[in-house]
This record gives structure tokens, C-alpha cells and sequence, in this order.
């Protein structure tokens, strides 16, 4: 049998290591469409490569060089709707577009009742009771591409479930986190660091707005959300029913340990292997099989394993990384409070890519935003479209203020 991929994001760093996953596998898929923002070079190239059925440029001024650049026989579309389109028809669908912009075909997958392969972790984040709904459309499956939830998930497979009814065997969730290029400085020696610092990660390398996140520990706050979502709910309906206060984040420099389950006899279960985002991404492309084309595999041979062979673990500064609890508060607060906060963030991580901020300039702005939070729930689209629509107002305001 032959599935049929649609890979949202494809000009990204998740999308082109998608590519590179399904080149590598051979036979047993196809890739039935391309979509990306604004890179209409490479879009094309990857098209002539791969050969869609269809490819979608986000920009609507791009459609018509896109379509200079094709054969006939592959159909160009442009806008968010047509993206949407191509997540419907896929058996999966790989969304690796970044931020709040991926929330449509993050739905539009779940509600046609799909699989998700999800790296665009900002639309379960905004949006977490709206995907939540959409999940349960029969024959809806979300598995998680960010390296700590397919961590988890796969730890959660190798775990018997509890008897219909039975309480979960799981009793605290690890998320690891690298802790980025400013691990171990103080809150005073950040205040003066530059983009290209900022950039500099010590262990995986990201597209530009993760990589930010990742250096202000933002990515682990939103990672705790996400894992929130994606765990959190009732035990047999995919989760393991814990909630947040059950999640723990533990810093592990060498990124070997993904994340780690822990039960409630005491063992705890990890997933190692090097970074290697194709890894995750395989195995939410082959579930529930397992991929033969390995990726991040440890060679426990190596005499030079993991540098000195040693995996450290320590806790995170909070207080010179206080966006980590922010990501905390917000969940806490619940309704569309992390909807407002991930607006804000994209906004200042924004902001700081183009030097009109300083870095600790993003954690200030996310606070105000996040302190102005107006309580609203989160029960429809529209209720989470607006919030992202007003908390961006607010954080656009605070920036001016800055400037
Ligand atoms: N990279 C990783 O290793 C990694 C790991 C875990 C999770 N993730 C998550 O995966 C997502 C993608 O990250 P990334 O690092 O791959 O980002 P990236 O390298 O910046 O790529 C983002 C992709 O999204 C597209 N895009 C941007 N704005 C869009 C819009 N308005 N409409 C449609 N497409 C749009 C871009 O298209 P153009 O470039 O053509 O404009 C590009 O293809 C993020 O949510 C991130 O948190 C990434």
C-alpha cells in the first residue's frame, strides 16, 4: 500500500528533512503536494523533484512564478484554504509550517478525519481546545513530530495499557531540554546578547523562530503546553490523564535523552538516540509501524561516545529564563491565555530576529501581554482567532512603547 503525503512547510527545516526521510524510504509513499510561505525557488525545485499533484505557495504574489516554473500537469494553488485543501486529501499529513499560520491545516487534517504528523506545535498550543475536538473525528490521529512528544509516545507504546477503566500507569512526565546557546548565564549577562548568539544552538539546528524560543527556554514552556494537550487528556483516549503539575522539565545538555515517562512503580522509561529530527519525523510518517531507515542511531561502540560519556542532567534557571514559567502561568490560566501568549511571542521573537529588541526584551513583552490576558475561554475558532488577533494588538503596542 502506498501513502499518500502532503507536506505542509516543505521550504522549512522540518519540511526539507521530510523530504530527505521519504527519499531515504524509497518505496511505500508518495508525496501528493507541496505548500510553503514565500520561497517560490526552492518550492519549485522541490517540485520538479518530487512531482505533486499539487503545489501551494502561502502568497498569492507568488502563484504566478510558481506556475511559470512547472509542468502543466502539477496543479499551483496559493493561499491558507488551498493548504487546508491538500491536508484533507492526504492519508498524512506533515505540518512542519511555523507558528500560529499552521493552525488551519493542523484542523482541516483532524476534522477529515487524517493523520497528523505534527511539528507546527503553536496551533495545538493556541488553539488546544479546538484540535482537542478535532481529534476526535473518527479516524482522526495526531502523532506528535517535536522530538520530546514522539519521545513520550513512543515510551506511552512500550508501556501496557491499563485495563479498560484502570488508572493510568504513568505518574510524572521528563521533558528534557537542551538548554540552548545561554545555559549558565546569569539574567544580567543576557541582557546585553546578540541574534547571531542568539542563533547559535549548541545541538540542533532549527529553522530561526525555534531556535530564538530555544535560547530563551520559550520552547520548552510551549512544550509543556503542548505536551499538556497532547497527554493530559483521559487515559484510552490517547493520553495518559496527568496535568500539568505532573510534568517535569530537566535540563540535559547533550540532547540524548528526548524525554522520559515515569511510572508509578517507580521506573522510569527514556528514548535516546543523537538529534535527529528525521527520526521523529519517520516515525510519525511510518506509525503505528516503525521505519527501516535508521536515523539518530547511538553507536555504543564509539570510544568517543557522547563526547566523554557522560549524560548530565540539572534544573533549569527560572529566573534567568523566565519565559519557561510563563509558558506555566498561561496554561494555568487556561481559555485562550496561551493562545495570547504564543501571539505575543511570535510577535517579540519577531522583533528581536529584525534587532528592533533586545532578548530580554522578549520575556518583558510576553509578560505585559500575558498579565493584560482578559480571561476569555476558548470554545470556538472564532473565539481563539480573535484572542490571537488582539493579544498580537497588545504586543504591538508594548513594542512601539519599546522603540
Ligand atoms: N526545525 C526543527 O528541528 C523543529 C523541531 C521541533 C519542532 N519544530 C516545529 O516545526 C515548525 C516548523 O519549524 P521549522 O524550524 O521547520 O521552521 P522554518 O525552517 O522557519 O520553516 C517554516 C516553514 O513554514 C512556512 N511558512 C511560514 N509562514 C507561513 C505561512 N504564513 N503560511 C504557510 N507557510 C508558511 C515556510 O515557508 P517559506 O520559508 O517558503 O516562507 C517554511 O516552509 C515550528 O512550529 C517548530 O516549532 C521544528
Amino acid at each position: 500500500m502506498t501513502i499518500e503525503v502532503a507536506i505542509a512547510g516543505s521550504t522549512g527545516s522540518i519540511g526539507t528533512q521530510t523530504l530527505e526521510v521519504l527519499a531515504r524510504a524509497g518505496e511505500g509513499y508518495r508525496v501528493v503536494s507541496l505548500s510553503a510561505g514565500r520561497s517560490a525557488d526552492l518550492l519549485i525545485r522541490q517540485a520538479l523533484e518530487v512531482r505533486p499533484d499539487v503545489v501551494v505557495i502561502g502568497d498569492t504574489a507568488h502563484e504566478a512564478e510558481v506556475r511559470a516554473g512547472l509542468p502543466s500537469s502539477i496543479r499551483v494553488y496559493s493561499g491558507t484554504d488551498a493548504m487546508a485543501d491538500c491536508a484533507r486529501q492526504a492519508d498524512v499529513t506533515v505540518n512542519g509550517i511555523v507558528g500560529f499560520a499552521g493552525l488551519p491545516v493542523t484542523l482541516a487534517c483532524l476534522e477529515a478525519g487524517r493523520r497528523l504528523a505534527l511539528a507546527n506545535k503553536e496551533s495545538l498550543i493556541a488553539a488546544g481546545p479546538v484540535v482537542q475536538r478535532a481529534r476526535r473525528t473518527p479516524g482522526a490521529e495526531l502523532v506528535p513530530v517535536d522530538s520530546e512528544h514522539a519521545a513520550i509516545h513512543m515510551c506511552l507504546r512500550g508501556i501496557d495499557a491499563p485495563a479498560d477503566g484502570g488508572p493510568s500507569r504513568v505518574s510524572r512526565l521528563q521533558i528534557t531540554a537542551s538548554g540552548g546557546p545561554f545555559r549558565g548565564r546569569t539574567i544580567e549577562q543576557l541582557a546585553s546578547v546578540s541574534v547571531a548568539e542568539a542563533l547559535a544552538h549548541p545541538t540542533w539546528s532549527m529553522g530561526p523562530k525555534i531556535t530564538i524560543d530555544s535560547s530563551t527556554l520559550m520552547n520548552k514552556g510551549l512544550e509543556v503546553i503542548e505536551a499538556n494537550e497532547l497527554f493530559g487528556i483521559p487515559a484510552g483516549d490517547a493520553g495518559v490523564g496527568l496535568s500539568l503539575d505532573d510534568i517535569d522539565v530537566v535540563v540535559h545538555p547533550q540532547s540524548i535523552i528526548h524525554s522520559m515517562v515515569t511510572l508509578t512503580d517507580g521506573a522510569t522509561i527514556a528514548q535516546l538516540s543523537t538529534p535527529d529530527m528525521r527520526l521523529p519525523i519517520g516515525y510519525a510518517l511510518a506509525y503505528p509501524d516503525r521505519s527501516n531507515t535508521p536515523f539518530g542511531a547511538i553507536d555504543w561502540t564509539s570510544p568517543d561516545l557522547f563526547g566523554n560519556g557522560t549524560l548530565t542532567f540539572e534544573l533549569p534557571d527560572r529566573r534567568a529564563f523566565p519565559c519557561l514559567d510563563l509558558a506555566f502561568a498561561a496554561a494555568r490560566l487556561a481559555g485562550t491565555a496561551p493562545a495570547w501568549l504564543n501571539a505575543s511571542n511570535e510577535l517579540a521573537v519577531a522583533a528581536f530576529l529584525q534587532g528592533r529588541i533586545g532578548w530580554t526584551d522578549i520575556a518583558r513583552i510576553n509578560q505585559s501581554v500575558l498579565e493584560r490576558h482578559d480571561g476569555g475561554t476558548a470554545e470556538s475558532l472564532d473565539d481563539v482567532l480573535a484572542a490571537d488577533h488582539e493579544a498580537r494588538v497588545r504586543a504591538d503596542e508594548l513594542l512601539k512603547q519599546l522603540r
